[in-house]
């Protein structure tokens, strides 16, 4: 299979030396890329900026902000069968960047955020992608009732959510624990294992439903 997956977080810039960004390390996204490389998979990774090794088992192309990572997917996605957004994307980004570095005049400093394009969601619709689609969710409380949300609203085929709560798992962690849910209804939960061990189980999944469905 062509298998398309984002990874890491992505950077908005606030000024010419300042960016929101999040603790995303870009571990999961990797593996991912890695384990469906190591399948025989063709695969394309688009990370944001992390301290991984580039990729080199495939197409790999690097993005900074969500607006780049979301013209690298538009001209990826129709070339593939499966999509995996392991991308921790930020959700805004300022309304306007400054082009000189902010300078402190104030105590305060207020800046106005508008909300960045939603990627996964708008694979379906914008792009008419129609291959085997999977959304991860990282939470810290009423993980099922968010991730089953997520699954609907964004039109996936499978979600993959860990609990970002805890210290021992997820965000910028070796290991991992998920529970994979699916359109079906039906949901398997993988307890604290290696982020390879977690990548081979999603990428193993996705060819098991991608192939039959
Ligand atoms: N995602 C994306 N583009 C965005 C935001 C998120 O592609 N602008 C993808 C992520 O790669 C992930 C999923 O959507 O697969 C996460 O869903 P989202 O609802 O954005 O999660 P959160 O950012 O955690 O949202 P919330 O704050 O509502 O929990």
């Amino acid at each position: 299979m062509r298998i398309l997956i984002t990874a890491g977080p992505t950077r908005e810039a606030i000024d010419p030396v300042r960016y929101l960004s999040n603790r995303s390390s870009g571990k999961m996204g990797y593996a991912i890329a890695e384990a469906a490389a190591e399948q025989g998979h063709d695969v394309v990774l688009i990370s944001g900026p992390v301290n991984l090794p580039p990729f080199d088992k495939g197409t790999f192309i690097e993005v900074e902000s969500a607006a780049e990572m979301l013209d690298a997917v538009k001209g990826a996605i129709s070339n593939v069968d499966a999509a995996i957004f392991a991308a921790a994307v930020a959700d805004y980004r300022v309304a306007e960047i400054a082009s000189e570095k902010i300078k402190k005049t104030g105590d305060t400093l207020s800046l106005e955020l508008e909300k960045t394009e939603d990627i996964l969601g708008s694979v379906r619709s914008a792009f008419a992608f129609d291959g085997f689609l999977v959304g991860f969710a990282a939470e810290t409380n009423d993980l099922e009732k968010h991730a089953i949300g997520k699954l609907n609203s964004k039109a996936c085929d499978m979600l993959v959510a860990n609990d970002v709560s805890r210290n021992d798992i997820g965000f910028d962690q070796d290991s991992n624990e998920v529970t994979l849910f699916f359109k079906d209804g039906e949901k398997e939960f993988y307890d604290r294992r290696s982020k390879k061990e977690v990548a081979k189980v999603i990428v193993e999944t996705v060819e098991r439903l991608a192939r039959t469905d």
